[in-house]
């Protein structure tokens, strides 16, 4: 194991060098490629006289500067860098070095996905390609030439505008591409394959045309037009929303199959996993295109946020993360459902981001210091970090909004900044003091707000106290600063007013007068602030029933079936009051798609986040009970809403037939806890009978749950029709992973073994592996072979793929929430992946803190 260092934003050093220029060959063979690279350099710091440059096992072959070729002991190279001795103040280097893409399992750097070379250089990936000062604040304009066999690899890509062909050797040829934005070697890309694409064209505002190509493998074409849909769709709203343009002549996004993450922003070469690219109706449910959309424009968003202007240092990486989730989220509500959208973000940052808040690896949306920084491309990172920048435009309002961004994107053009040269512009713009908020960067753990209620004459009294939690190192941590909208009803449900108050202080009192009795408070509208409230009273009920704001509406459902729950853990008893407020939800003329989510219950997560240690069983056969009495009790208004929207079978993207679907796999999914035959025959009759995924993917699941023999039949058919691609069989091996049936342990096992399953490939351990650590059931079995088994995945993965291995140890964070004897199960696995030889220091950072801070 290379030596753990820990780096400290503290720390921060601007650089000693500029590097005006870099000039990339790469000679791609089958195992080897020699990279050649030239760099214009110029001191700034003249006291400075050696160059340490990052560099991973560095493999040299050549060595110039100014031409000259350098002696031996003018240079030293470690595990990590290569440094060069007595510097002049304005040089040339001259580097040629030897790479294995295709032993690269690590997927960072340059690496082979199947057939096609491709790259991923975020955060620093790029050190692993050749030597370089490969941190975000060294800007550079890059000129890439690719030179590879003519039949195997006709496309040839980087970033930027294609500026020569050379066609001259044999049979190989080769591509010079220029791009003129200077950026930081994170975003540079390179591909080169035999691909498949589809074309199209953008006009901006100010008239320019841009081509636009998404390459895939061949044969997936017809795949690719909802993404160059969604592109299309992104760069309008860009224009308008924030009046930002393109500014290349091209706009290529590439396919891979083999890829760590979601998608990668590279200058003018996006590429995606292809799981966020391909879809049509046969093989992708409506959450996939949903996914598509968003991923498509939050990488195109990026040109402005994050590549235009950049982060300073890996620790501002929310300063492009989180604000560009909050455009991808504008964005998907602009286009489709506000209210959905809403919820749908809310319910991810609390899946999530309250889970990590609670954990030994919490840590602010700015990190004070990391070990990988692959670990901190995080849900704090990106999800609070995009709720921190939402109250920032609920604070300014629209307007204010929308002339700090500009003063943002002027001030800053072209630049490396910080989190505080963003909030500078919303401050100055937005003529707002916003040193208190800036709070919300860097302290960790999620306020709770204690909410006191009182009514005297007509005066009604609204008193709040903000609890804020310690950091994970123990330090006392202060009030926050943020907007909270609320709402008064009067005792009919009559909206009496709606204001955002602006809360600063630990404890505040805010008043009401000239109030005929005492209001019902709704409050937190919005989700205006990523904060937990706690009331004395709850209005759960006249709230589901009465409020104006949708969010809350679903809030007050939520709850009151997260007490219900609660209830019945203690009391194995189901509140009659919460089945009958669901049932008034079954008769809402209400948007489908909104209602189908009113109707979900709680997820195990929820309820875990209300306990003080986790107890499973309990937590699902309360669960199970609740649902299995409201199926019971309105099984006929189930089935009825079921039969309303089951037919057409429409196979389209409207918003009908996307909400129809949603609505009635919801009811669905409400009647299988029946487990009865009658249940069984509906959803095996959807499955045989869809014409959509979406459908399918349902009833395959229910049916896995809920009838064994059904259920081997549609899984037979499923995998005949769909084993050779692999993005559908993802979502078959997610359903079997996930199961609640017998022996799922076993099964995940002996699904190794399936011949479509590849540990290489991130998707499908996702699929198969990150699955299963998910499946409560199963991953915190009593006899611990959930741990074990997961623990042993880990190590072996860690030498594939440490941000797969560290990725899939993020499931253990649970740790100190669990009864003893789980815990102590957990504990002997932990010890022994953290004293595995040559671990990774992702996994190791990971692990070493649930161990530490427990
Ligand atoms: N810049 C990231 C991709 C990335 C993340 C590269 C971590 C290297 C390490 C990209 O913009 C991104 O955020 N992708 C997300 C999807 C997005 C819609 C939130 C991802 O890949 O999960
Ligand atoms: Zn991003």
């Amino acid at each position: 194991m290379s030596k753990i260092v820990e780096k400290f934003l503290k720390d921060y050093k601007k650089p000693a060098f500029k590097i005006e220029t870099i000039n990339l060959t790469f000679e791609l063979f089958e195992e080897e490629t020699i990279v050649t690279s030239v760099m214009k350099f110029i001191k700034v710091d003249e006291s400075v006289n050696e160059l340490r440059l990052d560099s991973v096992d560095l493999e040299l072959l050549e060595l110039r500067l100014n031409d000259l070729k350098l002696q031996e002991s003018r240079y030293q190279i470690d595990e990590k860098s290569l440094t060069i001795f007595g510097i002049p103040s304005t040089f040339e280097i001259q580097i040629k070095n030897k790479i294995y893409p295709h032993k690269n399992t690590e997927l960072e750097g340059l690496y082979k996905s199947g057939d096609i070379f491709c790259t991923q250089n975020e955060p620093e990936g790029f050190r692993s390609i050749t030597p370089y000062l490969d941190r975000p604040d060294i800007m550079s304009v890059f000129t890439t030439t690719v030179i590879a066999d003519k039949m195997k690899y006709p496309v040839l890509l980087s970033n930027g505008n294609k500026i020569e062909c050379h066609d001259s050797f044999d049979e190989r040829h080769g591509v010079t591409w220029f791009d003129p934005h200077p950026k930081p070697a994170y975003l540079f890309a390179l591909v080169a394959g035999d691909l498949g694409s589809i074309t199209d064209e953008f006009m901006t505002l100010s008239g320019n045309k841009i081509t636009l190509n998404i390459y895939c493998d061949f044969g997936n074409e017809s795949k690719c037009f909802h993404a160059m849909k969604s592109l299309k769709e992104a760069m309008t709203w860009d224009e308008q929303k924030y009046g930002r343009e393109y500014d290349l002549d091209i706009y290529n996004i590439v396919a891979v199959d083999s890829f760590n993450m979601g998608a990668m922003e590279n200058k003018g070469l996006n590429i995606f996993n292809s799981a966020y690219v391909l879809a049509d109706m046969d093989t992708a449910t409506d959450a996939n295109f949903m996914g598509i959309e968003s991923v498509i424009a939050h990488e195109y968003f990026h040109n402005w946020t994050g590549n235009r202007i950049t982060c300073r240092d890996w620790f501002q990486l929310t300063l492009k993360e989180g604000l560009t989730v909050f455009r991808d989220q504008s964005f998907s509500a602009d286009l489709n459902s506000k209210e959905v959208q809403r919820i749908e973000d809310v319910k991810a940052l609390r899946e999530r981001q309250f889970v990590e808040d609670d954990s030994p690896t919490r840590h602010p949306i700015q990190p004070k210091s990391y070990i990988s920084m692959n670990n901190f491309y995080t849900s704090t990172v990106y999800e609070k970090g995009a709720e921190v920048i939402r109250m920032i435009h609920t604070l300014l309002g629209e307007k204010k909004y929308r002339k700090a961004t500009n003063l943002y994107f002027e001030s800053f053009d072209g630049a490396a900044v910080t989190t505080d040269d963003f909030l500078w512009a919303m401050s100055e713009a937005g003529e707002i003091d916003l040193s208190q908020f800036k709070r919300w960067y860097h302290q960790s753990g999620t306020p709770k707000l204690e909410v006191k209620e009182s009514f005297e004459g007509d005066t009604y009294l609204l008193r709040l106290k903000q609890v804020i939690p310690n950091a994970v190192d123990g330090t006392e941590q202060k009030a926050y600063y943020f907007p909270l909208k609320m709402g008064l009803l009067d005792e009919n449900g009559e909206e009496i007013l709606e204001k955002t108050l602006i809360i600063s202080q630990e404890e505040e009192e805010f008043s009401f007068d000239g109030l005929e009795s005492k209001p019902i408070l709704s409050i937190n509208r919005d989700f205006s602030a990523p904060i937990i409230v706690k009331q004395e009273e709850n209005n759960f009920a006249f709230l589901m029933k009465h409020d104006t704001n949708s969010f809350i509406q679903y809030e007050a459902t939520q709850n009151f079936a997260l007490q219900t729950i609660n209830k019945a853990i203690n009391s194995d008893e189901i509140d009659e009051d919460f089945v009958n407020s669901f049932g008034h939800l079954l008769d809402l003329d209400v948007d489908l798609s909104y209602k189908s989510l009113l109707l979900e219950l709680p997820t195990v997560s929820a309820i875990m986040q209300t306990q003080e240690k986790i107890d499973f069983d309990t937590i699902y056969k309360a669960k199970e009970k609740l649902l299995y009495s409201l199926a019971t009790a309105f099984k006929e208004k189930l089935v009825q809403i079921y039969n309303q929207n089951h037919f057409p079978l429409s196979i389209d993207l409207t918003t009908q037939a996307i909400s129809q679907r949603a609505i009635k796999n919801r009811v669905l999914r409400i009647l299988s806890a029946l487990e009865n035959e009658e249940v069984a025959e509906m959803a095996k009759k959807q499955y045989s009978e869809s014409l959509t995924m979406t459908d399918r993917i349902v009833a395959l699941d229910i049916l896995e749950n809920i009838h064994a023999s059904y259920a081997q039949e549609a899984l037979e058919d499923f995998y005949k029709k769909y084993k050779t691609q692999t993005l559908v069989m993802n979502k078959y091996f997610a359903i079997l992973a996930s199961s609640g049936r017998d022996e799922v342990l076993q099964r995940v096992e002996r699904l190794q073994l399936d011949k479509v399953y590849d540990e290489k490939v991130p998707n499908l351990v996702r699929s198969l592996i990150g699955s299963f650590s998910r499946n409560h059931k199963y991953f915190h079995a009593q006899d611990g072979s959930g741990y074990k088994f997961i623990a042993d995945k880990i190590i072996e993965l860690d030498k594939i793929n440490p941000q797969m291995a560290s990725s899939l140890a993020n499931s253990f964070k649970i740790y100190d929430k669990l009864l003893d004897r789980n815990k102590k199960l957990l504990e002997q696995e932990l010890k022994r992946v953290v004293s595995t030889q040559a671990l990774s220091n992702n996994t190791y950072e990971i692990i070493n803190k649930i161990l530490m801070n427990a």
